[in-house]
């Protein structure tokens, strides 16, 4: 690796998947690897294949479809988990495995109730075990910004002995504060006498809204690797972000020196297909990639913008994806060829499929509502990416309410055998009524745990998008939908969390880690 180059290691699909609420099937985890293979992010954590059967497969496809980053997957210090760990991504291009192991007194203690010394057996076991089945094995010492320091040198030296080839610093709780995490990397660069022989890499949570930070002062003191995630989804407060880290990189490389190998142009795309999957919403002042990042209000600032767009501006808004000449408003005239070429100029491939039904959706939309714009068109896409294929179709919603008025609503859907299935509802209000109705039809016990509402551009007759989760035995599914009709939006949105419920049906989810 090039000494003025940062390997960019994203765990979307793993830490990023363990955050609250998130729980994403094999066809999604899928569509977001290829979306992170074009991003050309360096190595894909796609999982954690001992954590569940179903994890397994969607690492081992992963591994066998996406050929253009290294693949690896998480593992415990425990044979077991090495052994699936290689069973799932031996099928790369590139695999790696990655083995952590606690390493703070308080975990070792309270979590592991194991001495430091059992705990270097099996971190030097089980990496020299990973390194018999490949030559790309990450170590990660859990919680190393709470361990003692010298403890975490003398693992990080034995595992480097015994095959690792990455040595990741994790700073699992979010606990460090940028100066003092670069002197600990120095620190690790100096008393670890192997440590040329392996690439520092960093994994830092944003507890205290730091990961970027303590991202950035690792890679000032040597780090060569840094773990994030898109959009900084994953556990609590999340992982440090992708997107951040990358434009920090690039728009101060006068200062930093170096490069990443990221695509910076699938930023944009990237970040609003995981909250699409995820149903994980881009805060609107969020960096780089929220909705006002490129937006100004002040005056003065517009003043300055329209002069030189240099005067409020340190990214051009192109090289994260956001299309040349800002958001273009189409109507009901424009052709298939237009909403074609605007699609792939917002980074959609479709199929000549796929684009036939956003064409149709595109006109009934434009005759509802007139004016469309990139907002509408990327809601229109997902939603047709989303509802295809479902097992249960929504046919007719009809709703009456009121003050006057006991809510009340038919629904009538086409269920996976063809067959077309109706009911009548009432309810404290319209959802609720509609809600009553499609659980009576599909008959699968689950509870709303999450109900959101958001406009997808502004005015009365906008899209409304309807974010859902609900819950069944251990686990959660997500769904969501748009429509301009709110309560329409709503069942489509209840419709996609059960069909995805139905089927993950008898696969369970992964276990959390850290
Ligand atoms: O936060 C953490 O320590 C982790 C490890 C598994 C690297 O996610
Ligand atoms: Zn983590």
């Amino acid at each position: 690796m090039a000494e003025d180059k940062v390997l960019i290691f994203d765990t979307t699909l793993r830490d990023g998947e363990q955050s609250p609420g998130v729980a994403l099937n094999a066809k999604d985890k899928l569509e977001i690897a290829r979306a992170l293979e074009r991003l050309r992010v360096d190595i894909i954590e796609a999982g954690f294949p001992a954590s569940s059967p179903g994890d397994l497969e969607a690492v081992s496809t992963i591994a066998k479809e996406v050929r253009g980053s290294v693949i690896a997957g998480l593992a415990r210090a425990v044979p077991g988990d090495v052994d699936a760990c290689w069973e799932a991504v031996r099928h790369a291009a590139e695999p790696r495995i990655h083995v952590f192991l606690s390493a703070s007194d308080i975990h070792l203690m309270h979590q592991l109730v194991k001495n430091k010394e059992e705990v270097r057996e099996m971190a030097r076991t089980m990496v020299a075990r990973a390194a018999k089945y490949c030559p790309n094995v990450e170590f990660s010492p859990m919680d190393a910004t709470r361990a003692d320091p010298n403890y975490v040198y003398q693992l990080v030296e034995e595992c480097i002995d015994a095959g690792a080839t990455t040595v990741n610093i994790p700073d699992t709780v979010g606990y460090a504060i940028p100066y003092d995490f670069e002197a600990f990397i120095r620190s690790i660069l100096e008393k670890v006498s192997n440590i040329h022989r392996a690439v520092i890499s960093v994994h830092c949570h944003n507890d205290l809204g730091l990961a970027v930070a303590n991202s950035l002062a690792a890679i000032r003191a040597g780090a060569r690797q840094v773990e994030c995630t898109i959009n900084g989804i994953g556990e609590r407060a999340g992982n440090a972000s992708l997107e951040e880290i990358v434009m920090a990189l690039r728009t101060r490389k006068d200062l930093i020196g170096l490069t990443t190998s990221i695509d910076t142009t699938q930023l944009m795309r990237t970040s609003r297909l995981v909250s699409d999957l995820t149903g994980l919403a881009v805060q609107a002042n969020k960096a780089i990639v929220g909705a006002n990042a490129f937006r100004h209000q002040s005056g003065v600032h517009q003043h300055g913008i329209l002069k030189l767009l240099e005067t409020y501006e340190i990214i051009d808004a192109r090289d994260v994806g956001l299309p040349r000449g800002g958001i273009l408003v189409l109507n009901k005239n424009s052709g298939r060829h237009g909403i074609k070429a605007r699609l792939a100029e917002l980074g959609f491939e479709l199929s000549e499929e796929e684009l036939n039904r956003v064409f149709e959706a595109f006109k009934e939309l434009a005759d509802k509502k007139g004016e469309i714009d990139d907002r509408d068109l990327e809601a229109l896409v997902a939603d047709e990416r989303r509802t295809f294929e479902e097992l249960y179709h929504l046919d007719l919603l009809q709703v009456s309410c009121g003050n006057q008025q006991v809510p009340t609503a038919t629904v009538r859907l086409v269920a996976p055998d063809g067959q077309t299935l109706e009911d009548t509802a009432t309810g404290t209000g319209p959802v609720d009524a509609t809600y009553k109705a499609i659980n009576r039809l599909v008959g699968v016990p689950n509870t709303l745990t999450e109900f959101s509402i958001k406009s997808i551009t502004e005015g009365i007759d906008a899209l409304g998008e309807v974010t859902v989760r609900i819950e069944s035995g251990e686990h959660t599914y997500m769904g969501r939908s748009g429509d301009t009709d709110i309560v329409v939006a709503s069942a489509k949105a209840l419709l996609n969390a059960l069909n995805r419920l139905l089927s993950a049906q008898g696969r369970p989810e992964s276990a959390a880690t850290g």
